[in-house]
């Protein structure tokens, strides 16, 4: 991808898209459909063989699917990308190439439920082996790091303790070591966090959250070195076949447009919301980005990111069922997973998105019985008397 100078807020709306090649529409057009015909034998042998640029069969590439994900690669400072049908089809699409029987994976201490069941069958069913790490320091990663570590997989804000992991301290390991640092950058969006300008190798998304905006999609992206999207879409993707829909690469083209602007007013309401509740007697305790016990935790998020983001994790005093009493009692939050639309969203970790986790487990990960995820919405944050 080549190197941009437009600013990001013009960049979600411009770049990747040049209208002079689309009968001057002013937005991306949906090209919805399975194939593209060829003017004759010959050409069709020719785009099969590699010979000829174009588009074959939707599956292997569609022109509103390839607008998104060069959006997305100048977005995340990547060389290229990838559009999948869901975050999850992203992740396991990006493990599975770095992979393979006998490896193991290197994770940091919270991740993603589907992603921890995922890790699951690779150990089960592929004896590909996975550990947690607080990677916090360069002696623990030393350590914790094995011969056989193929691959370095991060999320931060780690979800949804809101942990933060220094990229460019496991970079720096990671890099002498030839591994590849994976970075799961759903939390925060490229307005936020761009790993692979502090040196990570490839970024997942699921686009269904803050990329999206609108909680009406349902997709997965994943960015990287030109070599390494390649060997993906060529194997995993195009044999596995988790691809996105047209439809919904058009819809996530339309929201990224406003995506600066969400964040931004996502970031100011999860800041109040956390004034609110660090005042509150019921809280026992909050989890924000820069916000813990942690003060390293603050010097992290500076370097690496540029606001703390639009979720919020509490504890309640009491039990689960405290927590659960709490929940119901809302009125305008609405109780349900995913993150990033327009709504306020809550829901219970235990009981929900990390349920997949052997409680032990997730204790070890700070997910406790009485923790609430507040993925912060757009609406007004003030009382209107
Ligand atoms: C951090 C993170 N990664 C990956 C995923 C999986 O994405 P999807 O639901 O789009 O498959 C989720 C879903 O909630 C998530 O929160």
């Amino acid at each position: 991808m080549k190197k941009s100078h437009l600013r990001f807020e013009t960049e979600v709306i411009h770049t990747g898209y040049n209208s002079g090649e689309h009968q001057d529409s002013l937005v991306s057009p949906l090209y919805q459909t399975s194939t593209f015909t060829f003017a004759n034998a010959e050409q069709g042998a020719k785009r099969f063989a590699g010979q000829e640029e174009g588009f074959i069969y939707s599956r292997l590439g569609n022109p509103t699917v390839k607008i998104l994900e060069n959006r997305m690669a100048v977005l995340e400072k990547g060389e290229a990308a990838l559009a999948f049908a869901s975050g999850m089809a992203a992740v396991s699409a990006v493990l599975f190439a770095l992979t393979k029987t006998g490896d193991h994976i290197l994770c940091s201490r919270g991740i993603y439920g589907c992603t921890f069941g995922f890790l699951q069958l690779l150990k089960n069913k592929y004896e590909i082996d996975h550990s947690f790490s607080l990677m916090n320091s360069m002696e623990l990663l030393e350590k914790e790091i094995r011969t056989n570590t193929t691959c370095i997989y991060i999320e931060t804000p780690i979800n949804p303790t809101m942990k933060l992991v220094d990229l460019e301290l496991v970079v720096s390991i990671a890099n002498k070591r030839g591994i590849p640092v994976v970075v799961d950058n759903t939390f925060c969006s490229p307005y936020l966090q761009t790993p692979i300008s502090h040196g990570c190798d490839i970024v997942i998304h699921s686009a269904t959250k803050y990329i999206c905006g609108h909680g009406d999609v349902i997709a997965g992206i994943a960015v990287g070195k030109k070599d390494f999207i390649e060997k993906v879409s060529k194997t995993t993707l195009k044999d596995i076949g988790g691809i996105i829909s047209p439809f919904d690469a058009w819809l996530l083209l339309r929201g990224l447009k406003t995506l600066p602007v969400r964040m931004d007013r996502h970031c100011e309401n999860a800041g109040k919301i956390v004034e609110f509740l660090r005042n509150s007697p019921k809280v026992l305790s909050l989890y924000f980005p820069g916000d813990s016990d942690d003060p390293e935790d603050m010097v992290i998020m500076k370097k690496q990111m540029k606001k703390p983001g639009g979720l919020v994790s509490f504890s309640i005093k009491g039990t689960k069922e405290t927590a659960q009493a709490f929940m119901n009692h809302l009125k305008l939050i609405k109780i349900a997973v995913s993150l990033g639309d327009a709504e306020t969203l809550i829901q219970h970790p235990a009981t929900m998105t990390h349920a997949v986790i052997p409680r032990e487990d997730r204790i070890k990960m700070g997910i406790e019985d009485t923790l609430l995820r507040l993925s912060v919405g757009l609406e007004a944050w003030e009382r209107h008397y």
